[in-house]
């Protein structure tokens, strides 16, 4: 990758990288946000299910919600384009915890954080490199995992990232949820979202939205929909057939070659060596 691309797609703030979709005036002004009571946000590193969870959130039928753009997506007028919601906001971020705007802590939002096993992750975000046109362009897989492991890439590390949740799984605002668990049984991880934002679901309920929340429902859906800009979850794109791809758990044993596996599993085991989140990982990761 040629430094001037990566330089024209991604800028730094506070360290962490951010695409150009987010303007650095805007995520200086993230704590002036006026966030409300029952606000949500959804949060998750880039590529781990994000779009899912969101889709979940909005087939609740009671819920009387609206989904909003990511906070950090666009420029400052997007904080007094959220002031003009009625209904309760569900907003969704890739921000890491320190960075959540300061009054989203202090006014106890709830907030949903969404994990994938960082294998998975990193190869579902090296294809976004490849395919989205918001970030900068990669050669290979290795060079890829090469600024993944060094935490080069947008949002910065996804160890740094999930141990900065870590730090407040058990806040009672915060619920944690795991992509490879919403796999093995999808309606018990509907029931913990729903029960989490205090809204009742019938049996019958659940298994609809465990219907329309199916990955070809919602990648053929993407395929037709493409570029509706206000249905945009991730702040890396507007283009929603760009991220339905195969959404299987696993996938990583297609691109790691032993080495790359190791040197991935001794940093793993290195920076989340305290984590009781990575217990939920190992098993598909390692
Ligand atoms: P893959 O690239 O591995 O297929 P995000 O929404 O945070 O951008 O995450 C995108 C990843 O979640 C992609 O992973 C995508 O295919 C997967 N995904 C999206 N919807 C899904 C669904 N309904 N079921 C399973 N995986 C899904």
């Amino acid at each position: 990758m040629s430094s001037l691309s990566q330089a024209n797609a991604l800028h730094a703030f506070q360290g962490m990288l951010f695409s150009t979709t987010s303007s650095e005036e805007l995520l200086r002004s993230l704590d002036t946000f006026d966030a409300r009571e029952d606000d949500v946000f959804l949060v998750s590193y880039p590529k781990s299910g994000t779009h899912w969870v969101a889709e979940i959130i909005e087939n609740i039928p009671s819920a009387k919600i609206t989904l909003t753009s990511p906070i950090e997506l666009g420029d400052i007028s997007k904080l007094e384009e959220l002031k003009m919601y009625s209904k309760r906001r569900v907003i969704p971020t890739h921000l890491s915890y320190n960075l959540l705007p300061l009054n989203v802590k202090q006014k106890q939002c709830k907030m949903i954080y969404v994990v994938r096993n960082p294998k998975d992750t990193a190869v579902s975000l090296f294809h976004y490199y490849r395919d989205n046109p918001c970030l900068p362009s990669v050669e290979t897989w290795a060079a890829f995992l090469e600024l993944f492991l060094q935490g080069d890439v947008v949002y910065g590390s996804w160890f740094d990232h999930v141990l900065s949740w870590e730090e407040h799984k058990n806040d009672k605002n915060v619920l944690i949820i795991f992509y490879e668990e919403m796999k093995k049984d999808l309606s018990e991880n509907i029931k913990k979202i729903t029960t989490f934002l205090s809204i009742s679901l019938s049996d019958s309920d659940i298994s609809k939205i465990v219907e329309k929340v199916s990955f070809n429902e919602m990648k053929t859906n993407a395929v037709k929909e493409k570029c509706d800009t206000s249905h945009t979850i991730c702040a890396l794109t507007s283009n929603r057939s760009l991220v339905f791809r195969k959404g299987v758990v696993g996938d990583w044993i297609n691109y790691f070659t032993p080495r790359q596996k190791k040197a991935f599993d001794e940093l793993f085991t290195e920076k989340m060596k305290h984590s009781k989140l990575a217990l939920h990982l190992v098993d598909y990761s390692m």
